[in-house]
Protein backbone atom coordinates (compact mmCIF):
# COMPACT_ATOMS: atom_id res chain seq x y z
CA UNK A 1 0.00 0.00 0.00
CA UNK A 2 1.00 3.68 -0.49
CA UNK A 3 -0.99 5.23 1.52
CA UNK A 4 0.56 8.56 2.18
CA UNK A 5 -0.28 9.24 -1.48
CA UNK A 6 -3.82 8.13 -1.98
CA UNK A 7 -5.23 9.84 -4.01
CA UNK A 8 -2.75 11.94 -4.54
CA UNK A 9 -4.29 12.65 -8.17
CA UNK A 10 -7.54 11.12 -8.10
CA UNK A 11 -9.94 12.22 -10.02
CA UNK A 12 -8.06 14.90 -11.61
CA UNK A 13 -3.83 15.53 -11.65
CA UNK A 14 -4.21 19.39 -12.78
CA UNK A 15 -0.33 19.88 -12.73
CA UNK A 16 0.67 18.39 -16.12
CA UNK A 17 -1.27 19.27 -18.67
CA UNK A 18 0.21 17.64 -21.84
CA UNK A 19 -1.17 19.49 -25.27
CA UNK A 20 -2.79 16.82 -27.19
CA UNK A 21 -2.22 17.39 -30.73
CA UNK A 22 -3.41 20.40 -32.27
CA UNK A 23 -5.23 19.03 -34.79
CA UNK A 24 -7.60 16.96 -32.61
CA UNK A 25 -8.84 19.91 -30.83
CA UNK A 26 -11.25 22.49 -32.33
CA UNK A 27 -10.82 25.65 -30.34
CA UNK A 28 -13.75 27.86 -31.65
CA UNK A 29 -15.14 27.76 -28.57
CA UNK A 30 -19.42 28.50 -28.66
CA UNK A 31 -18.47 28.13 -32.95
CA UNK A 32 -20.01 24.77 -34.03
CA UNK A 33 -20.66 23.56 -37.89
CA UNK A 34 -24.08 25.53 -37.70
CA UNK A 35 -21.86 29.17 -37.01
CA UNK A 36 -22.30 31.55 -39.99
CA UNK A 37 -18.93 32.09 -41.90
CA UNK A 38 -16.83 34.64 -40.31
CA UNK A 39 -18.63 34.53 -37.29
CA UNK A 40 -16.34 33.12 -34.83
CA UNK A 41 -14.02 34.82 -33.31
CA UNK A 42 -10.31 33.50 -33.65
CA UNK A 43 -9.68 33.88 -29.71
CA UNK A 44 -12.60 32.36 -27.58
CA UNK A 45 -12.65 34.17 -24.50
CA UNK A 46 -16.15 32.61 -22.87
CA UNK A 47 -17.41 28.90 -22.75
CA UNK A 48 -21.16 29.83 -23.74
CA UNK A 49 -23.43 26.36 -24.66
CA UNK A 50 -23.15 24.96 -28.03
CA UNK A 51 -25.60 23.39 -29.77
CA UNK A 52 -27.36 21.62 -32.47
CA UNK A 53 -28.54 18.85 -33.68
CA UNK A 54 -25.84 15.39 -34.61
CA UNK A 55 -25.35 15.11 -38.22
CA UNK A 56 -24.30 11.55 -38.59
CA UNK A 57 -26.25 9.74 -41.06
CA UNK A 58 -27.33 6.24 -40.32
CA UNK A 59 -30.28 4.06 -38.81
CA UNK A 60 -30.43 2.25 -35.83
CA UNK A 61 -34.02 0.49 -35.92
CA UNK A 62 -32.87 -2.30 -33.15
CA UNK A 63 -31.34 -0.29 -30.74
CA UNK A 64 -29.65 -2.45 -27.99
CA UNK A 65 -30.83 -1.95 -24.33
CA UNK A 66 -28.80 -1.80 -21.52
CA UNK A 67 -29.87 -2.98 -18.59
CA UNK A 68 -29.31 -2.72 -14.46
CA UNK A 69 -26.64 -5.57 -14.00
CA UNK A 70 -29.64 -7.00 -11.03
CA UNK A 71 -31.89 -7.06 -14.02
CA UNK A 72 -29.80 -9.57 -16.15
CA UNK A 73 -30.11 -13.46 -15.57
CA UNK A 74 -27.59 -15.52 -14.31
CA UNK A 75 -27.00 -16.55 -18.13
CA UNK A 76 -26.63 -13.04 -19.02
CA UNK A 77 -24.24 -12.35 -16.25
CA UNK A 78 -22.15 -15.45 -16.73
CA UNK A 79 -21.95 -14.29 -20.76
CA UNK A 80 -20.76 -10.67 -19.84
CA UNK A 81 -18.41 -11.53 -16.95
CA UNK A 82 -16.81 -14.51 -19.68
CA UNK A 83 -16.86 -11.46 -22.50
CA UNK A 84 -15.39 -9.61 -19.94
CA UNK A 85 -12.22 -11.99 -19.16
CA UNK A 86 -12.10 -13.04 -23.02
CA UNK A 87 -10.69 -9.63 -23.58
CA UNK A 88 -8.08 -9.82 -21.21
CA UNK A 89 -7.02 -12.78 -23.40
CA UNK A 90 -7.05 -10.99 -26.61
CA UNK A 91 -3.78 -9.95 -28.05
CA UNK A 92 -2.59 -6.09 -28.07
CA UNK A 93 -3.68 -3.38 -30.77
CA UNK A 94 -0.88 -2.31 -32.44
CA UNK A 95 -2.79 0.82 -33.85
CA UNK A 96 -2.85 1.82 -30.14
CA UNK A 97 -0.62 4.94 -29.56
CA UNK A 98 0.50 7.31 -26.39
CA UNK A 99 -0.05 10.67 -27.16
CA UNK A 100 0.63 12.48 -23.60
CA UNK A 101 3.89 12.10 -21.07
CA UNK A 102 3.94 12.64 -17.54
CA UNK A 103 4.91 11.48 -14.28
CA UNK A 104 1.64 9.59 -13.79
CA UNK A 105 1.59 7.94 -17.77
CA UNK A 106 3.75 4.98 -17.73
CA UNK A 107 4.90 3.95 -21.29
CA UNK A 108 2.95 2.29 -23.94
CA UNK A 109 3.21 -1.54 -22.78
CA UNK A 110 3.31 -4.04 -26.30
CA UNK A 111 4.99 -7.09 -24.39
CA UNK A 112 2.82 -10.25 -25.06
CA UNK A 113 1.18 -10.03 -21.60
CA UNK A 114 -0.56 -6.99 -22.77
CA UNK A 115 -4.42 -7.85 -23.48
CA UNK A 116 -6.97 -5.99 -25.21
CA UNK A 117 -8.49 -5.10 -22.00
CA UNK A 118 -5.05 -3.40 -20.72
CA UNK A 119 -4.92 -1.74 -24.03
CA UNK A 120 -8.01 -0.13 -22.55
CA UNK A 121 -6.79 1.06 -19.62
CA UNK A 122 -3.72 2.31 -21.48
CA UNK A 123 -5.95 4.72 -23.54
CA UNK A 124 -7.92 6.16 -20.54
CA UNK A 125 -4.59 6.88 -18.98
CA UNK A 126 -3.13 8.28 -21.63
CA UNK A 127 -6.00 10.72 -22.02
CA UNK A 128 -6.65 10.56 -18.34
CA UNK A 129 -5.81 14.74 -17.92
CA UNK A 130 -8.10 15.91 -21.23
CA UNK A 131 -11.11 13.83 -20.20
CA UNK A 132 -12.32 15.03 -16.63
CA UNK A 133 -13.05 18.23 -15.17
CA UNK A 134 -13.15 19.35 -18.95
CA UNK A 135 -15.95 19.55 -21.40
CA UNK A 136 -14.97 15.95 -22.78
CA UNK A 137 -16.03 14.30 -19.77
CA UNK A 138 -20.13 13.13 -21.18
CA UNK A 139 -18.77 12.86 -24.62
CA UNK A 140 -15.54 10.96 -24.63
CA UNK A 141 -16.54 8.28 -22.11
CA UNK A 142 -19.53 7.95 -24.30
CA UNK A 143 -17.35 6.86 -27.17
CA UNK A 144 -15.49 5.04 -24.43
CA UNK A 145 -17.93 2.57 -23.62
CA UNK A 146 -19.49 2.25 -27.20
CA UNK A 147 -15.93 0.83 -28.12
CA UNK A 148 -15.87 -1.53 -24.85
CA UNK A 149 -19.66 -3.15 -26.23
CA UNK A 150 -18.14 -3.62 -29.67
CA UNK A 151 -14.78 -5.17 -28.31
CA UNK A 152 -16.66 -7.29 -26.28
CA UNK A 153 -19.36 -8.30 -29.36
CA UNK A 154 -16.35 -8.40 -32.09
CA UNK A 155 -13.33 -9.68 -30.52
CA UNK A 156 -15.42 -11.88 -27.84
CA UNK A 157 -18.68 -12.99 -29.29
CA UNK A 158 -21.02 -11.19 -26.45
CA UNK A 159 -24.23 -10.89 -27.53
CA UNK A 160 -26.39 -8.77 -25.06
CA UNK A 161 -26.08 -5.20 -23.96
CA UNK A 162 -23.62 -3.42 -21.61
CA UNK A 163 -25.50 -3.66 -17.96
CA UNK A 164 -25.11 -0.33 -16.10
CA UNK A 165 -24.19 -0.24 -12.44
CA UNK A 166 -26.92 1.59 -10.44
CA UNK A 167 -25.20 2.64 -7.19
CA UNK A 168 -28.49 4.37 -5.70
CA UNK A 169 -29.33 0.78 -4.49
CA UNK A 170 -26.67 0.47 -2.45
CA UNK A 171 -25.69 3.62 -1.26
CA UNK A 172 -27.66 2.84 2.33
CA UNK A 173 -25.19 -0.08 3.05
CA UNK A 174 -22.61 -0.09 0.73
CA UNK A 175 -19.71 -2.12 1.88
CA UNK A 176 -22.65 -5.35 2.42
CA UNK A 177 -24.72 -4.61 -0.63
CA UNK A 178 -26.06 -7.64 -2.37
CA UNK A 179 -24.63 -5.74 -5.96
CA UNK A 180 -21.38 -8.28 -4.17
CA UNK A 181 -21.29 -11.21 -5.10
CA UNK A 182 -19.15 -14.17 -5.04
CA UNK A 183 -20.31 -16.58 -7.08
CA UNK A 184 -17.71 -18.04 -9.62
CA UNK A 185 -19.68 -17.35 -13.05
CA UNK A 186 -22.21 -15.34 -12.86
CA UNK A 187 -20.69 -12.20 -9.36
CA UNK A 188 -18.56 -9.33 -9.87
CA UNK A 189 -16.72 -10.83 -6.66
CA UNK A 190 -16.22 -9.20 -3.34
CA UNK A 191 -13.80 -6.73 -1.41
CA UNK A 192 -10.55 -7.73 -1.70
CA UNK A 193 -7.82 -9.51 0.91
CA UNK A 194 -6.35 -6.83 2.66
CA UNK A 195 -3.56 -9.21 3.03
CA UNK A 196 -3.11 -9.79 -0.33
CA UNK A 197 -2.83 -5.85 -1.43
CA UNK A 198 -6.56 -5.82 -1.44
CA UNK A 199 -6.90 -8.57 -4.74
CA UNK A 200 -10.59 -10.02 -5.08
CA UNK A 201 -10.29 -13.87 -4.61
CA UNK A 202 -13.92 -14.33 -5.97
CA UNK A 203 -16.75 -13.57 -7.97
CA UNK A 204 -16.00 -14.20 -11.87
CA UNK A 205 -12.55 -12.36 -12.44
CA UNK A 206 -10.82 -13.13 -9.48
CA UNK A 207 -7.27 -13.70 -8.53
CA UNK A 208 -7.90 -17.41 -9.71
CA UNK A 209 -9.80 -16.66 -12.66
CA UNK A 210 -6.80 -15.54 -14.66
CA UNK A 211 -8.31 -12.08 -15.36
CA UNK A 212 -5.29 -10.36 -14.79
CA UNK A 213 -4.19 -6.13 -15.14
CA UNK A 214 -0.74 -5.74 -16.15
CA UNK A 215 -0.94 -1.40 -15.54
CA UNK A 216 1.50 -0.34 -13.84
CA UNK A 217 2.30 -4.18 -12.86
CA UNK A 218 0.67 -7.67 -12.94
CA UNK A 219 -2.27 -8.22 -10.62
CA UNK A 220 -5.67 -8.96 -10.10
CA UNK A 221 -8.87 -6.62 -9.50
CA UNK A 222 -8.36 -4.63 -5.95
CA UNK A 223 -11.28 -3.56 -4.45
CA UNK A 224 -10.43 -2.07 -0.78
CA UNK A 225 -13.61 -0.52 1.07
CA UNK A 226 -13.24 3.62 1.95
CA UNK A 227 -15.67 4.87 3.47
CA UNK A 228 -14.36 8.67 4.19
CA UNK A 229 -11.89 8.99 0.87
CA UNK A 230 -12.14 12.71 1.61
CA UNK A 231 -9.84 12.95 4.62
CA UNK A 232 -7.47 11.82 2.76
CA UNK A 233 -8.07 14.21 -0.31
CA UNK A 234 -5.23 15.84 -2.07
CA UNK A 235 -7.24 19.08 -2.49
CA UNK A 236 -9.82 19.42 0.33
CA UNK A 237 -9.76 23.19 -1.11
CA UNK A 238 -12.53 21.78 -3.66
CA UNK A 239 -14.19 20.03 -1.00
CA UNK A 240 -17.41 21.12 0.95
CA UNK A 241 -16.64 18.86 4.28
CA UNK A 242 -13.67 16.48 4.54
CA UNK A 243 -15.41 13.62 6.73
CA UNK A 244 -17.95 13.39 4.48
CA UNK A 245 -19.50 9.55 3.90
CA UNK A 246 -18.11 8.72 0.04
CA UNK A 247 -22.02 7.23 0.11
CA UNK A 248 -23.88 10.26 0.65
CA UNK A 249 -22.73 11.56 -2.88
CA UNK A 250 -24.75 8.65 -4.61
CA UNK A 251 -27.98 8.08 -2.69
CA UNK A 252 -31.34 8.39 -4.94
CA UNK A 253 -31.92 12.01 -3.76
CA UNK A 254 -27.80 12.92 -4.58
CA UNK A 255 -28.75 11.42 -8.02
CA UNK A 256 -32.00 13.17 -8.36
CA UNK A 257 -30.09 16.67 -7.29
CA UNK A 258 -27.91 17.02 -10.45
CA UNK A 259 -30.51 15.09 -12.71
CA UNK A 260 -33.13 17.06 -12.30
CA UNK A 261 -31.94 20.55 -10.94
CA UNK A 262 -30.06 21.77 -14.14
CA UNK A 263 -32.11 21.67 -17.16
CA UNK A 264 -31.05 23.87 -19.59
CA UNK A 265 -27.82 24.55 -17.95
CA UNK A 266 -24.65 22.06 -19.47
CA UNK A 267 -22.08 23.63 -17.10
CA UNK A 268 -24.37 23.24 -13.97
CA UNK A 269 -25.24 19.93 -14.35
CA UNK A 270 -21.64 18.61 -15.23
CA UNK A 271 -20.41 20.18 -12.30
CA UNK A 272 -23.02 18.37 -10.04
CA UNK A 273 -22.35 15.20 -10.88
CA UNK A 274 -18.92 15.14 -11.98
CA UNK A 275 -17.57 17.37 -8.89
CA UNK A 276 -15.20 15.43 -6.20
CA UNK A 277 -18.35 15.14 -4.01
CA UNK A 278 -21.01 13.81 -6.46
CA UNK A 279 -21.60 10.72 -7.28
CA UNK A 280 -19.56 9.70 -10.36
CA UNK A 281 -16.12 10.44 -7.83
CA UNK A 282 -17.92 9.10 -4.47
CA UNK A 283 -18.67 5.59 -6.29
CA UNK A 284 -14.54 5.41 -7.96
CA UNK A 285 -13.51 6.53 -4.16
CA UNK A 286 -15.44 4.06 -2.19
CA UNK A 287 -15.09 1.48 -4.37
CA UNK A 288 -11.32 2.36 -3.55
CA UNK A 289 -7.65 0.31 -4.70
CA UNK A 290 -8.19 0.15 -8.70
CA UNK A 291 -11.30 1.54 -9.23
CA UNK A 292 -10.03 4.90 -7.36
CA UNK A 293 -6.86 4.34 -8.93
CA UNK A 294 -4.11 3.73 -6.48
CA UNK A 295 -1.11 1.83 -7.06
CA UNK A 296 -0.75 -1.58 -6.71
CA UNK A 297 2.20 -2.93 -3.76
CA UNK A 298 3.45 -3.97 -6.56
CA UNK A 299 4.02 -1.33 -8.54
CA UNK A 300 6.88 0.43 -9.11
CA UNK A 301 8.36 3.22 -7.29
CA UNK A 302 7.37 5.71 -9.95
CA UNK A 303 4.17 4.41 -9.99
CA UNK A 304 2.10 7.71 -9.75
CA UNK A 305 -1.98 7.01 -8.37
CA UNK A 306 -4.46 8.86 -10.46
CA UNK A 307 -7.66 8.19 -11.60
CA UNK A 308 -5.91 7.58 -14.90
CA UNK A 309 -5.70 3.44 -13.55
CA UNK A 310 -9.46 2.94 -12.72
CA UNK A 311 -10.77 1.09 -15.74
CA UNK A 312 -8.46 -1.71 -14.15
CA UNK A 313 -11.64 -2.71 -12.10
CA UNK A 314 -14.06 -3.29 -14.65
CA UNK A 315 -16.73 -2.54 -12.54
CA UNK A 316 -15.76 0.71 -14.32
CA UNK A 317 -17.22 0.14 -17.13
CA UNK A 318 -20.27 -0.73 -15.33
CA UNK A 319 -19.95 2.54 -13.21
CA UNK A 320 -19.48 4.86 -15.96
CA UNK A 321 -22.26 3.40 -18.13
CA UNK A 322 -24.75 4.42 -15.03
CA UNK A 323 -23.03 7.80 -15.86
CA UNK A 324 -23.66 7.86 -18.87
CA UNK A 325 -27.60 6.72 -18.33
CA UNK A 326 -27.46 9.97 -16.34
CA UNK A 327 -26.73 11.87 -19.04
CA UNK A 328 -28.96 9.97 -21.47
CA UNK A 329 -31.72 10.76 -18.75
CA UNK A 330 -30.46 14.43 -18.10
CA UNK A 331 -30.53 14.85 -22.07
CA UNK A 332 -33.81 13.46 -22.73
CA UNK A 333 -35.43 16.43 -20.08
CA UNK A 334 -36.65 19.54 -21.54
CA UNK A 335 -34.05 20.90 -24.38
CA UNK A 336 -31.15 19.41 -23.24
CA UNK A 337 -30.38 17.00 -25.59
CA UNK A 338 -27.98 18.80 -27.44
CA UNK A 339 -26.26 21.51 -25.00
CA UNK A 340 -22.49 21.13 -24.62
CA UNK A 341 -20.30 23.44 -23.39
CA UNK A 342 -16.29 23.17 -21.97
CA UNK A 343 -12.90 23.29 -22.16
CA UNK A 344 -10.06 20.98 -22.93
CA UNK A 345 -7.70 22.27 -20.05
CA UNK A 346 -8.31 21.03 -16.86
CA UNK A 347 -8.36 23.91 -14.15
CA UNK A 348 -8.07 22.34 -10.62
CA UNK A 349 -5.35 23.79 -9.07
CA UNK A 350 -7.41 25.94 -6.65
CA UNK A 351 -10.88 26.70 -5.79
CA UNK A 352 -10.66 30.61 -7.61
CA UNK A 353 -9.46 28.61 -11.12
CA UNK A 354 -12.14 25.25 -10.79
CA UNK A 355 -14.73 27.50 -9.88
CA UNK A 356 -14.15 29.83 -12.54
CA UNK A 357 -13.40 26.87 -14.92
CA UNK A 358 -15.60 24.14 -13.47
CA UNK A 359 -15.14 22.13 -17.08
CA UNK A 360 -11.89 23.37 -17.82
CA UNK A 361 -10.66 25.82 -19.34
CA UNK A 362 -9.65 27.09 -23.36
CA UNK A 363 -8.92 26.05 -25.60
CA UNK A 364 -12.78 25.23 -26.11
CA UNK A 365 -14.39 22.57 -27.22
CA UNK A 366 -17.41 22.63 -29.86
CA UNK A 367 -19.76 20.55 -30.83
CA UNK A 368 -17.61 19.76 -33.94
CA UNK A 369 -14.20 19.05 -31.84
CA UNK A 370 -13.17 15.53 -32.75
CA UNK A 371 -12.17 13.08 -29.97
CA UNK A 372 -8.79 11.69 -29.28
CA UNK A 373 -9.51 7.87 -29.89
CA UNK A 374 -5.63 6.87 -28.96
CA UNK A 375 -5.67 4.03 -31.81
CA UNK A 376 -9.21 2.61 -31.63
CA UNK A 377 -10.64 3.43 -35.12
CA UNK A 378 -10.06 0.35 -36.75
CA UNK A 379 -12.63 -1.22 -34.25
CA UNK A 380 -15.14 0.92 -34.67
CA UNK A 381 -17.60 1.89 -37.44
CA UNK A 382 -16.51 5.88 -37.71
CA UNK A 383 -12.54 6.71 -38.69
CA UNK A 384 -13.24 10.36 -36.60
CA UNK A 385 -15.35 10.78 -34.48
CA UNK A 386 -16.92 14.30 -33.20
CA UNK A 387 -18.91 15.15 -30.09
CA UNK A 388 -21.95 15.56 -31.82
CA UNK A 389 -21.64 12.23 -33.42
CA UNK A 390 -22.18 11.62 -29.64
CA UNK A 391 -25.27 13.40 -28.69
CA UNK A 392 -28.11 11.07 -29.87
CA UNK A 393 -27.91 7.51 -28.73
CA UNK A 394 -29.51 6.35 -31.73
CA UNK A 395 -28.33 8.10 -34.67
CA UNK A 396 -26.95 5.14 -36.52
CA UNK A 397 -23.24 5.66 -34.97
CA UNK A 398 -24.73 4.69 -31.43
CA UNK A 399 -27.30 2.98 -31.35
CA UNK A 400 -28.70 1.88 -27.82
CA UNK A 401 -30.81 2.85 -25.24
CA UNK A 402 -31.44 2.40 -21.32
CA UNK A 403 -34.25 0.68 -19.66
C1 LIG B 1 -23.85 5.54 4.53
O1 LIG B 1 -23.32 4.35 5.07
C2 LIG B 1 -23.39 4.25 6.48
C3 LIG B 1 -22.79 2.93 6.87
O2 LIG B 1 -21.54 2.75 6.28
C4 LIG B 1 -24.82 4.33 6.94
O3 LIG B 1 -24.87 4.32 8.35
C5 LIG B 1 -25.47 5.59 6.40
O4 LIG B 1 -26.85 5.60 6.75
C6 LIG B 1 -25.32 5.65 4.90
N1 LIG B 1 -25.86 6.91 4.41
C7 LIG B 1 -26.92 6.94 3.61
C8 LIG B 1 -27.35 8.32 3.18
O5 LIG B 1 -27.52 5.96 3.22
Amino acid sequence: MRLPTLISSVLGTAYLVAALPAANIEARGTCGSFAPAGFCPASPTSTGPSSGPSSTPGSCTNPTIRKEWRTFSVDEKKAFLSAVKCLGSKPHNWDLVQSNTGPDIPNMMTDPSISMYDDMVFTHIDLNHHIHSTGWFFPWHRWYLNVYARLLTTQCGYTGALPYWDWTQDAADFEHATFWDADPNSGVGTWGNPNNDYQIEDGAWGLNSGFKLHYPSTHAIRRQFTPQPYLQFPRPYLLADVNLLANETFTKDRLDASLFGFDGDFQGFQKSFQDYQGPHAGVHLMVGADLTGLCPGNAPASCVPGESWSPNDPLFFMHHAMVDKTWYDWQNRASNKYLFQGGSTQMLDSLASYDAYPLGSAPWLSSTSILPTGGWARFDTKSSVAIQDLFDTQNGYLCYTYQ
